[in-house]
């Protein structure tokens, strides 16, 4: 399994993933998201690509300063269960350490709280804060 920043070659594997897994909402445009991404750090937009080439993980990971972030975060359900998931937090963590971040953040959509045990494995708590949001450009 190899980790590497995405390129624009992935663009469709990485929305069919994202689908896949249901990431994908219909008022967040992935492709988007993508363009958005690819002029914002976009070396630390992960993609894993197992032996044969096939893409089967992303994770799309920032650092605003204060705190680092991390969306998108997929593995294709045959992967699913193997390790790919940690490893990508694992790459995630060490390339934000890098640049000096103290502190990451990652949202859990309501509905998918079963995800929540994946992160607790890896040492993740829930803190107790309301999260706000404002739209600021409409995708649709
Ligand atoms: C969440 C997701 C990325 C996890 O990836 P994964 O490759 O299946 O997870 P891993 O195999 O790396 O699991 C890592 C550890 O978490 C544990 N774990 C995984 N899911 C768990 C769960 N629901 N509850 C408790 N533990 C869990 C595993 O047992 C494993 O522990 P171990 O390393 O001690 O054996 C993957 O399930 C996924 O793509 N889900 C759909 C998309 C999604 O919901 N993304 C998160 C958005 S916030």
């Amino acid at each position: 399994m190899q980790i590497r920043p995405f390129t624009s070659f992935d663009t469709e594997t990485v929305i069919a993933l994202w689908h896949t897994v249901g990431l994908t909402r219909p008022w967040n445009d992935p492709a988007k998201d993508i363009e958005r991404k690819s002029t914002t750090q976009p070396e630390l937009f992960l993609v894993a690509v197992d032996a044969d080439g096939a893409l089967v993980g992303t994770a799309m990971v920032g650092y605003d300063g204060h705190r680092g972030w991390v969306h998108y975060l997929a593995v294709s359900p045959v992967q699913q269960g193997s390790g790919l998931g940690r490893e990508l937090m694992a790459e995630a963590e060490r390339l934000l350490i890098g640049l000096g971040c103290p502190k990451i953040n990652l949202m859990v959509r309501t509905g998918n709280d079963q995800v929540i045990g994946f992160y607790e494995a890896l040492g993740y708590g829930t803190d107790e804060v309301a999260l706000l949001s404002k739209r600021l450009i409409p995708d649709a």
